[in-house]
This record gives structure tokens, sequence and C-alpha cells, in this order.
């Protein structure tokens, strides 16, 4: 397969990652995030992103085709600071080439050489492709949430999934 570039985004990265949002929300089937975020809002948040969080970006000759987040569960006490989650985009015409494999190789490697022990997700329940992702790194699933996401007027439940690292 064509080479494949792993790195962590700057915020230089934010334009690029924002174009992949904004296909993905099109989609409207697989996130949650229902409005893409825009280039500056993408720059923030890369920006203030501590030492132990991360966007990691998957780049194909000089392109980024796919990215991967880990952040901190919660931010309001550090009684959490040992849980991690995730999120993973890849474009549509780069699917199923194993990018997002690659993404969280890097991301894991990452998360356990600063202080996670364990990441939690949650994946809309009709998102069946990445449900097979999760669990094919090691994920299991906890439980459903129901009616928890509302997008177009439509109701989805959502899969609860927890992975030790
Ligand atoms: C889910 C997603 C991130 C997977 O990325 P990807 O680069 O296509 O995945 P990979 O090619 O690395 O495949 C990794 C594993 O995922 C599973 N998988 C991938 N595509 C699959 C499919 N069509 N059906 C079932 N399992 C699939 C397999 O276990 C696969 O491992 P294998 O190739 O050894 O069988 C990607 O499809 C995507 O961006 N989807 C839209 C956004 C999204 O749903 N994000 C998750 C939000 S929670």
């Amino acid at each position: 397969m064509t080479d494949v570039i792993i790195r962590r985004a700057t915020p230089d990265d934010a334009e690029a990652i924002s174009a992949i949002w904004e296909v993905i929300c099109a989609e409207r089937v697989y996130t949650a995030v229902n409005r893409p975020f825009s280039t500056e809002q993408e720059r923030e948040y890369i920006a203030g992103l501590s030492d132990r969080e991360g966007v990691f970006v998957a780049e194909v000759e000089g392109r980024i085709v796919g990215f991967q987040s880990l952040d901190r569960w919660v931010h309001y006490t550090d009684s959490f600071d040992h849980v991690g989650t995730l999120g993973t985009f890849v474009l549509p015409e780069w699917r199923g080439k194993g990018i997002a494999r690659q993404l969280a190789r890097y991301t894991l490697d990452f998360a356990r050489a600063h202080g996670y022990e364990k990441l939690v997700i949650f994946v809309r329940a009709g998102n069946r492709r990445a449900r097979a992702f999760y669990r094919s790194l090691g994920f299991a699933p906890c439980g459903v949430l129901t009616r928890q996401v509302k997008i177009d007027g439509q109701y989805e439940d959502e899969v609860f999934m927890e992975m030790f690292l």
C-alpha cells in the first residue's frame, strides 16, 4: 500500500482537518457531531490541547486523509486522568485501506506513554463499521444509551465501549 505518515497535528493542519469534518458531517450518519468545526475552531482546539492530548494525522503524499484525536475523558476533575477518549475520521475514498489501524497504533502507543490506563468511546449504534473497527482494537461494548443522538429530527442510540490499555 501507499506510504502513510502518521504524525501529531499542529495548528497549521487545522484547515485540512476542518475539510475532513465537512465531508464526514455531510454524510450525516457516522458521527454525533452534526456541524463541522471551522478552521479557526480547529486551530484553537489543537493549540489548546495539553501535552497528554493530541490530534494525529495520516498523510499520504503530503495530503491529510484522516485523523484520530485523543482527549482526556473529562477536564473538571483529575479523578479520570487515567481515562481517555478517541475519535477517528478517514475520508471516504481512503476507508478500508488500513489508515485507521495505523492511526490507532500511533495513538494507543502515545496514550500508554502518557499515563492513560483505559479509553472510552460512544459510537452511533448504526455505525457498524466503526463498531467493528473499535472492537478490532480491543474495545468491548458496555451498554447502549437510548435515543442519545438527535440529528435532523431523528433519534439514534449510542453504544458505549471501553478498552483497557
Ligand atoms: C470507522 C473508520 C474510522 C475506519 O477507518 P478505516 O481506515 O476505513 O479502517 P481500516 O481500514 O484501518 O480498518 C480497520 C479495521 O476496522 C474494521 N473495518 C474497517 N472497515 C470495515 C467494514 N467496512 N466492515 C467491517 N469492519 C470494518 C476491520 O476490523 C478492520 O480491520 P481489518 O482490515 O484487519 O479487517 C472509517 O470508516 C471512517 O472514518 N468512517 C466514518 C467516520 C466514523 O464513523 N468515525 C467513527 C466515529 S465514532
